[in-house]
């Protein structure tokens, strides 16, 4: 039998793995606590845990998992900035869902866009309160603008495509620029100077930490828009405010914030933020933050737990080989089995 403890578990989690569930075969442990140095012991006894993007994975989770007889890290999203995987290699296997919606991700940058310079987020208190005044919703056309992309993974391409369709001009950053495209690749910092909106679509990095920083947002034009869901961190916030209180940027969304891990998911109305600069930026008139939603679809969320559970599956029914297993040795060291199409290790 398997069994598997959910960190983080929400009532839509529950909703879409549920259905896994197999008294006897494969057993689920949900738990509503986040998966941190003190929760790790609550998982001993169980073959696998899932765990979500604000969960920690640290050295000393993994090594408090692997004593407590833990073989494999599910990762119930893609990205995977929150797991060492480095001090995992040799312990416990980590396996992510590479995809399970790009268009939910892109379709959400694009909602976010859409309200913001429309003022749909205005117009629609105002109009609940009977108040139809036209008053500073003054937006702009998105035909002719030029939109910065960077990252042309999957969720960039069909932001592009979205873009594309409102007849905006794209350009693009990307570490390892597609060679098949038509995008027209930029250096960053043209990128920066040319776009009259900016979304980022790459992964957290060393390198990609706080890419939006004070000298960055300096290049960019006055009235730019910034889009971000991807990882909070790609952006330096304390520069981000300053840049919106200088009015160089002239709007800003954010489903990420880089200190979301314990202020995101929950309800918190009721209570007062202990986090000044988040609080600081949801005042402002030209700042929307949504909670780390866009993955948020159904057709999402039945993506994810279907490649959650063939990942577990296929890892404790097939020696150990998982094809989405996140090894830091594949792709840096020819030596990796998993290359041979073996198991890492
Ligand atoms: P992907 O792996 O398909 O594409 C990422 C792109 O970023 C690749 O083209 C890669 O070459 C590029 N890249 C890598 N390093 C770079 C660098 N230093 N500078 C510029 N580009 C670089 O990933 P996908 O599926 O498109 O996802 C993108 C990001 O979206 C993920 O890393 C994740 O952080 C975020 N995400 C957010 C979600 C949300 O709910 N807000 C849900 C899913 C993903």
């Amino acid at each position: 039998m398997i069994k598997v403890a959910f960190f983080d578990t929400k009532e839509y989690d529950k909703a879409s793995f549920e259905r896994y569930e197999k008294p006897g075969d494969v057993e689920f442990k949900f738990l509503e606590t986040k998966l941190t140095e003190d929760t790790a012991e609550l998982a001993n006894g169980c073959d696998a845990v899932c765990v979500f993007v604000n969960d920690t994975v640290n050295g000393t989770v993994i090594d408090k998992l692997y004593a407590g007889g833990t073989k494999m890290i599910a990762l119930r999203c893609a990205g995977y900035n929150n797991v060492d995987v480095e001090h995992a290699y040799g312990k416990i296997h980590v396996a992510h869902v590479p995809a399970y919606s790009p268009y939910a991700v892109a379709e959400h940058t694009a909602a976010l866009l859409l309200t913001s310079i429309r003022r749909i987020h205005k117009a629609y208190n105002r109009t609940r309160d009977f108040n139809f005044s036209l008053s500073g919703l003054t937006g702009f056309d998105l035909n002719g603008k030029t939109v910065g992309v960077v990252g042309t993974g999957k969720i960039g391409r069909i932001f592009i495509n979205i873009c594309r369709g409102f007849g905006m001009n794209v350009i693009a950053y990307d570490a390892f620029p597609a060679k098949d495209s038509d995008i027209e690749y930029v250096s960053l910092v043209e990128l920066f100077e040319r776009s009259d909106i900016i979304s980022l679509h790459c992964p957290l990095t060393g390198e990609t930490r706080h890419m939006i920083n004070a000298e960055a947002i300096e290049k960019m034009k006055k009235g730019v828009v910034i889009l971000n869901t991807s990882r909070g961190a790609l952006i330096d916030a304390e520069a981000l405010l300053a840049g919106i209180k200088a009015r160089k940027v002239g709007a800003a969304c954010l489903d990420v914030y880089e200190e979301e891990a314990d202020i995101f998911f929950e309800d918190r109305s009721g209570h007062i933020l202990n986090d000044e600069l988040l609080s600081r930026l949801i005042s402002m008139p030209n700042v929307i933050v949504t909670s780390h939603q866009a993955f948020l679809t159904e057709e999402a969320l039945n993506n994810i737990a279907e490649t959650t559970m063939k990942n577990i599956g296929s890892f404790f029914e097939n020696d150990g080989i998982c094809d989405n297993e996140l090894c830091y040795r594949c792709g840096h060291i020819e030596s990796c089995k998993k290359t041979r199409k073996e198991r890492c290790f």
